[in-house]
């Protein structure tokens, strides 16, 4: 059976989170399951550069403004289709982003040209069994699918982050090709504005997002930023299907970018990867403190503002912090001046840096993911495997991925991580001296560790659950 999945974000030609992770790793995972993926994306500049033995599939006079055409290619084992549009798409840095850091203008004629060719090239020239939409960048092409009364593929849509909307006015409707009868309340209409994720979430046969918890969250009032209530009325066409991570590029047996390699039976080897991180981060390189990490996006969502205002308990536990993230300035600055106050214990990076990221997760005693939400996070699920101990709030997918450290899964020897809630400073407090406590319980800790390690965090099950999902729509 053969799957369109249409994203902006993939791994390794373009990434600004999970989403890329995701759409670079699970192609792989579904060819175990008998679904072969072709994966449609703007031809971004770094995308066009890398694609190999293109062949144009598509050619278009006019997609919003200028000519396209769409060429398929390989990138590594991916089969790509990228949409040559450079009055779109070629431009340099942030997908979405323009050098001032505000949004491009033009992005919702950027996103509906991804999904009008999505929806093209689904009915046209790949005529797949289903499409597979990711986020809002996705979304119209739900939207243009549905346009014509007449059989057309399954469309699977997945909520990466509900956070992320996709909002734009009501003069765009006619220039993206949408019909009034589209814009209402019971269809891609958000309080006046079109709204590109609700598309999907309307015009989608199966709605999944990225673990079981937060698909709970989202169709409850709290959790749900508007659309609990579109996201109920779709009953059981909503679920959670947890995402793994490539557990070829995250093995630490064989990782290229960290100094040591390790497996499952030698954790203590981690040592000279904490010495090497502890070194990186220029901090003391002190066997006896509890090295944690982070390795985040630095955003609202993710609650950094949070760690700062708990670095003196780190401290008092004889705690230090290597970080690297990118994101709010004025994060950054907060944490830059915490490091220069007490830099043998506080470390930070600023930037993307995926050999780093590496080393962060081979080195570090814990990971810290604070999250104020989180759909499903992968960083935690890295940790869990190269040994680092995930402390994280329980929030969606850190929820779902997280055996807290308490008595019973203790005795058990069932834990694998610490869990916190609710995401409070107090709350957070308590969390870190349990870890604290963990980690001067020597046998418990290399036990959680190993537990950790041992659990299956790769695509395996979660493509499995998609190809049934994939499969139980053509049928
Ligand atoms: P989100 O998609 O919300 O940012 P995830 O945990 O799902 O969160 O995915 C984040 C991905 O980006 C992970 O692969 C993580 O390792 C990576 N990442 C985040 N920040 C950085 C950074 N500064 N440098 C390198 N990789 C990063
Ligand atoms: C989003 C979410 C994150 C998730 C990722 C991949 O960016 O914030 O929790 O892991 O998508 O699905």
């Amino acid at each position: 059976m053969k799957v369109l999945a249409v994203t902006s974000e993939v791994f390794p030609l373009v990434k600004t989170g999970g989403l890329a992770d995701v759409c670079g790793a699970l192609p792989a995972a579904l060819a175990a399951e008998g679904v072969s993926v072709i994966t449609l994306m703007p031809g971004y500049p770094p995308v066009l550069t890398e694609l190999r033995d293109t062949v144009v599939i598509l050619e278009i006079a006019d997609l919003f403004g200028g000519p396209a055409r769409a060429l398929r290619g390989q990138a590594g084992a991916l089969d790509i289709v990228a949409i040559d549009a450079p009055h779109l798409y070629a431009r340099a840095g942030d997908p979405y982003v323009g050098p001032d850091g505000v949004d491009w203008p033009d992005n919702a004629v950027r996103f509906a040209g991804l999904g009008r060719v999505a929806a093209m090239l689904a009915k046209g020239a790949l005529a797949v069994d289903a499409v597979h939409l990711h986020d809002w960048q996705a979304g119209l092409a739900a939207a243009y699918l549905c346009q014509r009364d007449e059989p057309g593929p399954g469309i699977v849509a997945t909520v990466h982050n509900l956070a992320f909307q996709g909002l734009f006015g009501a003069h765009m409707l006619e220039a993206l090709g949408l019909t009034a009868e589209q814009f209402s309340p019971a269809g891609l209409e958000y309080h006046g504005a079109i709204s590109f994720l609700k598309a999907s979430l309307i015009y989608a046969d199966r709605i999944t997002t990225v673990s079981p918890t937060y698909a709970d969250e989202i169709r409850t009032a709290e959790g749900g930023m508007g659309l609990d209530g579109v996201l109920r009325q779709r009953g059981h066409n909503v679920s959670g299907i947890l995402n793994g991570i490539d557990t070829d590029i995250w093995d630490p047996e064989i990782d290229p970018a960290i100094p040591v390699r390790f497996g499952r039976g030698k954790p203590v080897r981690r040592a000279a990867n904490k010495a090497a991180l502890q070194r990186h981060f220029g901090l003391a390189e002190n066997g006896t403190a509890l090295l944690c990490g982070v390795v985040s996006r630095m955003s609202w969502q993710k609650g950094l503002d949070l760690l700062l205002e708990v670095l003196p308990v780190l401290r008092a536990e004889n705690m230090q912090l290597a970080l690297l993230g990118s994101g709010e300035p004025a994060l950054q600055a907060a944490f830059s001046a915490a490091a220069a106050r007490d830099p043998d214990y506080v470390g930070c990076l600023f930037g993307y840096d995926e050999t780093v990221a590496h080393l962060i997760q081979a080195g570090s005693d814990a990971l810290l993911v604070p999250s104020r939400f989180e759909p499903c996070g992968l960083t935690q699920l890295c940790a869990l495997r190269y040994g680092s101990i995930p402390l994280v709030a329980r929030v969606g997918g850190l929820a779902d991925t997280v055996i807290d450290a308490n008595a019973a899964s203790l005795t058990q020897g069932v834990a694998t991580g610490v869990q916190f809630a609710p995401v409070t400073r107090p709350a957070l407090e308590q969390a870190l001296r349990r870890l604290g406590m963990l980690w001067r319980n020597v046998p418990a800790w290399r036990r959680t560790q190993r537990n950790g390690m041992a659990m299956d965090v790769s695509w395996r099950g979660p493509a499995a659950a998609y190809a049934r999902l994939f499969r139980a729509l053509r049928a």
